[in-house]
């Protein structure tokens, strides 16, 4: 009877290590990983995560790690649809030490919204260093909308899970809106509002952006769109 108890215990607990999520595990990072694996994100997504096509690829640099990791655990898990990255993210290629070193690599990159003012005649002018450092500026165009009704609303309703001025919050893994592609945000609006994305994981039932017009979010969208200007 002992015996087949303590047996029963033994298994039980076995059961309950393989249950842990592995998102609880912690890796030692190694960024030039990262940096390799960035090599086949960066035709889509912009040597520096910058993303591209106006939209059509979004905005990765500086998103939370766990927001990165979350997005592309979803996409391998067919849960976000995706069909040009699916092959890139399959289990086999994008283990979790890799999605992990990836979405490090990602979030570490910080893009500047201008450049700073230089003198291109003076005796120690890079041009390569200005092409360089001219290639990880973005500025998200100004979206057309009333900035300031859309400061009062997002305040309210988006900040504290979207951070001050829409810049993301690492806490809850929510993804920075501000510096993205206003268009990206509207097809992404879309698929929440259609449920095929999920906004809040806690109450997957009731889609916060449907109690919002789309009024109400062009004039968030327009605040959100001049944060880095
Ligand atoms: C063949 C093109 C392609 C490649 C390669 C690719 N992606 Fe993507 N990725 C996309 C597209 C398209 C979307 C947007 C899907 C949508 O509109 O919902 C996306 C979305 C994402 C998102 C979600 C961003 C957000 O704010 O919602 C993350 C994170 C991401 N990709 C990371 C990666 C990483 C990391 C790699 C490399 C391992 C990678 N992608 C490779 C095309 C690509
Ligand atoms: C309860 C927290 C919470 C609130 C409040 C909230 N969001 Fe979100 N939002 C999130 C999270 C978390 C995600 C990422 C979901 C995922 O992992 O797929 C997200 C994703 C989004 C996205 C997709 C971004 C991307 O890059 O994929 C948009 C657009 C968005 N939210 C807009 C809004 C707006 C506008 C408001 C205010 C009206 C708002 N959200 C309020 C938590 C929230």
């Amino acid at each position: 009877m002992l015996h087949q108890r303590t047996l029963f215990t033994v298994s039980a607990l076995l059961l309950l290590c393989l249950a842990l999520p592995l998102r609880a595990q912690t890796y030692d990072y190694d960024p030039a990983n990262g940096q390799e694996i960035n090599e086949l994100c960066s035709g889509c997504h912009g040597e520096f995560g910058q993303g591209g096509k106006d939209g059509e690829y979004p905005r990765v640099a500086s998103q939370p790690l766990e927001f990165i990791a979350n997005q592309l655990r979803l996409f391998r898990d067919r849960k976000r649809k995706n069909f040009a990255m699916v092959e890139y993210i399959d289990d086999r290629q994008l283990p979790e030490s890799d999605i992990y070193d990836i979405s490090r690599y990602l979030s570490e990159i910080t893009l500047k919204t201008q450049l700073a003012p230089v003198d291109e005649n003076a005796p120690d002018f890079d041009a390569y260093a200005r092409l360089l450092e001219s290639k990880m500026i973005m500025q998200i165009p100004r979206a057309e909308g009333d900035i300031e009704r859309g400061e009062r609303i997002y305040n309210k309703e988006c900040d504290s899970c979207h951070g001050k001025g829409g810049w993301g919050n690492h806490r809850n893994a929510g993804p920075m809106l501000a510096g993205q592609y206003t268009n990206y945000l509207w097809r992404q609006v879309e698929q929440l509002r259609t449920k095929q994305r999920i906004h809040d994981e806690e109450s997957p039932e009731e889609e916060l952006l449907n109690e919002f017009s789309d009024q109400d979010l062009t004039d968030i969208f327009a605040y959100l769109s001049v944060m880095d200007d």
